[in-house]
């Protein structure tokens, strides 16, 4: 078996999609969701579990496991198998035939972000390093802190890593794609970070993909610079720290989310290893599905200052979107997570983060503070800003009694808060599910899936199938030619085989008629198709026949019309019983 094949039997699409996507059984081989490359609101994206591939029917994204992975993470085939060779934990043969320029560029990538971190670590212990260990001592950070998030500095010179990279025989454009590297309008190149605090970035896997930079003085702007968005580093893909955390989120079953490079390393520091930050930028789909990879119970701590409250706010909407349950750690004092931990200590943290609030009831403390909740009007106005947010919630229990103490917490009628929802569940339930339409006659239907699953009625069908005329005739002609082709020449007849031979637009076919198809079929039913295509078959032989009988009529060639008229009847005698 090749290792695509060993890779694709030793994971479950439906297990792989699941880490993106919140999928419900939909019939006996099938899940369904929300679409993730599209926007949508009822779900139309499908995968089907015995033929191992997904579908949608809005946006017609479609594939196999591994499509599916380079899809979401944006990777060449390569990167996907070799990204799903390490989450899933198959080995992928050493030397692969699966590399390409792509993936060359990568590694060429890679290799300048660790020199440049070996650099900025021994920077940070030379001479030029002064400035930067005293701020990493006024930081109060340990040495064994800075060595575990291998912190380093980036020198006054701002040539340092252009001559590194020079030596190394980097090329110039390889220099710039990394993103460590700038190129002036005189064409000279400059490094990007100097005299900052350097925090390295990683992927899940553990490789350097970017940097942070601190500025080490308050007066030097912006006080974190960042790698740009490179092939590497695709921001809105990565968590700062996510490769450490990731087992401890295992373990503890809850990742925190904090803002700031300096959050996670102060948080980590104190004894919490299951924290991430979004480094900067607004939390993203996919960095949620990220952490949804290792746990879907999430604490979020963002600074306490309206910044952050907000952007608390935007990520819960995300967060609940991907399914997550989350809830809002809230520190007193105005401290940041950092601040907290170093001036209350980890039992103090340890207790605001047992503690923390669920996300609604941090939402109706937040609306409840900006009106009047002894008015009327005031409550009226909490209400319509929180009923929104409990529809998101996805389980209808939950819903139901998060609505009922949120009347309570707001004072107001439960009922009132309950119609509301009643309501809008009755409209959601409505327009449930899209389900693909049926193209494809019921015999044409019956066959196609009776020679993709089942081995000993195809060996039986195959023979009688292949001498009908009609089958070119109808809309999945080319599935079932491809069927017939895989069969003549010996191979596997799989639906990833004849997938593989097909257009798009037959492959959508295929999806849709194995997605249509519930439960078993049985002999009868597939007997009765062949049949029915066979008659199928004798009335297109009759149509076809009357029609050349009337041309020769026309035509005065009276002998043609009379054998043909014959031969006409010959085949009505055959088949006297049915009429089609
Ligand atoms: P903060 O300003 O809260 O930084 O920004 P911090 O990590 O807590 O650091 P200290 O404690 O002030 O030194 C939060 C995050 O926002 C991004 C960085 O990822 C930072 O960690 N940020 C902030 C930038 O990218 N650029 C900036 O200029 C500021
Ligand atoms: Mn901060």
């Amino acid at each position: 078996m090749d290792f695509v094949e060993q890779l694709k039997s030793s994971v479950d699409i439906v297990n792989v999609v699941g880490e993106y996507v919140r999928l419900r059984r939909s019939g006996a081989n099938r899940y369904m969701g929300l679409c993730p490359f599209h926007n949508e609101k009822s779900p139309s994206f499908t995968v089907h579990v015995v033929h191992q591939f997904y579908k949608c029917f809005s946006c017609g994204a479609g594939g196999d496991v591994v499509k599916f992975v380079m899809e979401k993470e944006g990777l060449s085939f390569y990167e996907a198998l070799k990204t799903m060779s390490e989450r899933y934990g198959v080995p992928m043969p050493k030397r692969s035939q699966y590399s390409d320029e792509d993936s060359k560029l990568r590694g060429s990538l890679l290799a300048m972000h660790e020199q440049a971190e070996e650099d900025f670590r021994a920077n940070l212990k030379s001479q030029a390093g002064e400035a930067a260990r005293a701020y990493i001592a006024k930081r109060g950070l340990a040495a064994e802190t800075v060595e575990h998030f291998g912190l380093g500095y980036s020198d006054r010179s701002g040539r340092a890593l252009v001559r590194l990279f020079e030596q190394r025989g980097f090329p110039v454009a390889q220099m710039e794609a990394s993103g460590l590297v700038g190129k002036r309008q005189d064409g000279s190149l400059y490094d990007r970070f100097r005299n900052r605090l350097m925090f390295p970035i990683h992927n899940e896997a553990g490789k350097i993909i970017g940097f942070g930079g601190r500025a080490l003085s308050p007066d030097d702007e912006p006080k974190y610079l960042n790698s740009p968005e490179t092939q590497l580093y695709v921001k809105k893909k990565v968590l700062y720290n996510l490769h450490r955390a990731k087992e401890a989120v295992r373990k503890e079953d809850r990742v925190i989310l904090v803002e700031g490079y300096m959050d996670v390393i102060g948080v980590t520091a104190a004894g919490f290893r299951n924290v991430v930050a979004s480094c900067g930028t607004a939390l993203a789909a996919e960095q949620v599905q990220a952490m949804k990879r290792h746990t879907h119970r999430i604490a979020v701590n963002f600074d306490p200052d309206a910044p952050g409250e907000s952007a608390c706010e935007r990520s819960i909407d995300l967060l609940l979107a991907e399914g997550m349950q989350v809830r809002i750690v809230e520190l007193d004092g105005g401290l940041d997570p950092d601040e907290y931990c170093k001036e209350r200590g980890a039992a103090a943290y340890q207790e605001r983060v047992d503690g923390a609030k669920g996300y609604f009831y941090w939402l109706a403390d937040r609306a409840r503070s900006k009106h009047d909740m002894r008015t009327s009007e005031g409550k009226v106005a909490v209400l319509n800003f929180l009923l929104p947010k409990v529809q998101n919630v996805t389980d209808q229990l939950e819903r139901m009694t998060i609505a009922n103490d949120v009347a309570g917490y707001i004072g107001v009628d439960p009922g009132m808060v309950l119609d509301h929802f009643r309501k809008a569940v009755s409209e959601r339930s409505e327009k449930a599910i899209v389900r693909p339409t049926n193209l494809l006659r019921h015999d044409e239907r019956m066959l196609l899936i009776a020679l993709l699953t089942e081995a000993q009625l195809r060996a039986e069908m195959i023979g009688p199938l292949r001498s009908l005329q009609t089958i070119d005739t109808l809309p999945s002609r080319r599935i079932f030619q491809a069927i017939f082709a895989l069969e003549e020449s010996g191979g596997r007849v799989g639906f990833d085989e004849i997938n593989g031979r097909l257009e798009e637009a037959d492959q959508n076919l295929l999806a849709q008629t194995v997605l249509n198809a519930d439960g078993e079929i049985s002999r009868e039913e597939v007997v009765a198709a062949v049949e029915s295509m066979q008659r199928s078959e004798q009335h297109n032989l009759r149509v076809q026949l009357k029609a050349r009988i009337g041309e020769s009529e026309r035509a005065g060639r009276l002998d043609e019309a009379m054998r043909l008229t014959m031969e006409l009847q010959r085949i009505e005698r055959a088949t006297p019983s049915r009429r089609t």
